[in-house]
């Protein structure tokens, strides 16, 4: 291979721009040319590609985004479409191209490996961490901080205020965000999809906590999941117990700022060591991280696994409040 692409795809997350700085000197420091893929696959069909020299690549180690933008593209669920990107990288005498992004996107270069036989390989980014197979997802430490510093300062006021506060996370159908911030921000409740939750449990649990003299006011995290619109009916329903709840959704400033320094480094490793596997000879792989190790997983896996949330850590939270 004398010279690779590298693409973010899908909802961007802090730590893509030290994944693309480590991807580009990795390679060029083997004697590899580099290419950027500009807005992932809507980039790649239309041939918006350019060479990436190491000072393309300065200075970005501690922004947010992603220099090469990313996008969330339809029409490269169509094969034909895949085959003409095939074309499009050979084009340009690419031989191998490095994806970061979330499942959709690995998937795509899934698809693309076995229908044209472009090498690929993928590394995990997204703020989510709903990846199978590593512990650890580029942006997901970042978006965790965030969250935290937004949490901290809402409970001032539902202290003083003596008010409940429903705050949604992001994780789409995944309460990875949503438990280990609820964790890290002593919350009184914390809701996720992957565990089964009624509006009764709800009135049920903080009937009981005031009971005890507990409940006037405190941080109820809800994971976004997939019911729309949940954690209004979360705030309707304590009104009809007769409670006021406020209600704040995150949104995406959890997907902005510069990254922590552990996802700067997560980053860091998985890039060089996603070229690393790609110049000998490996594909349809993603690097990650298990157990604090390096890991390569088969693309196959993470399409057909859901990576299981640690329901550990929301009993947990509960546990902290008795
Ligand atoms: O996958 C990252 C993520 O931020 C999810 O948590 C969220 O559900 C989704 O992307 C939002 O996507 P968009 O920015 O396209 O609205």
């Amino acid at each position: 291979i004398n010279a690779i692409a590298v693409m973010t795809s899908g909802g961007d997350s802090p730590g893509m721009n030290p994944a693309i700085r480590s991807v580009t000197r990795a390679a060029l420091n083997q004697g590899v040319r580099v290419f950027g893929i500009n807005r992932g696959y809507s980039g790649l069909i239309i041939g918006d590609i350019f060479e990436l020299k190491s000072r393309n690549v300065t200075n970005i180690v501690q922004r947010g985004g992603t220099i090469l933008k990313s996008d969330r593209c339809e029409a490269f669920k169509d094969p034909v479409v895949r085959h003409q990107a095939a074309e499009i990288l050979k084009e340009h005498g690419i031989g191998g191209l490095i994806v970061i992004g979330g499942d959709g996107s690995l998937t795509g270069a899934h698809l693309l490996f076995h229908e044209t036989g472009i090498p690929v390989i993928g590394l995990p980014g997204t703020i989510d961490n709903d990846i199978y197979g590593t512990d650890d997802t580029i942006g997901f430490d970042t978006a965790l901080n965030t969250a935290l510093e937004a949490i901290d300062k809402i409970r001032d006021t539902a202290i003083s205020h003596e008010r409940i506060f429903l705050v949604e996370v992001m994780g789409r159908n995944s309460g990875h965000i949503a438990s280990q911030v609820g964790v890290a921000c002593g919350a009184e409740m914390i809701i996720v999809p992957e565990i089964d939750f009624t509006l009764e449990t709800l009135s049920f649990t903080l009937a009981n906590q005031r009971a005890e003299g507990r409940g006037s006011s405190g941080i109820i995290v809800v994971a976004e999941g997939p019911r729309p619109g949940l954690t209004y009916r979360l705030a309707r329903q304590l009104e009809i117990d007769g409670q006021t709840a406020g209600v704040c959704i995150l949104g995406h400033i959890q997907r902005g700022g510069q990254p922590t320094g552990h996802d700067r480094v997560l980053a860091s490793c998985l890039g060089a060591a996603a070229v690393t596997y790609l110049l000998a000879g490996e594909t349809d792989i993603m690097v990650g991280i298990k157990n604090s190790k390096i890991t390569a997983i088969p693309l196959l896996d993470i399409m057909e696994q859901k990576k299981p949330l640690n329901p550990e850590l929301v009993q947990l939270a509960q546990l902290l409040h008795k």
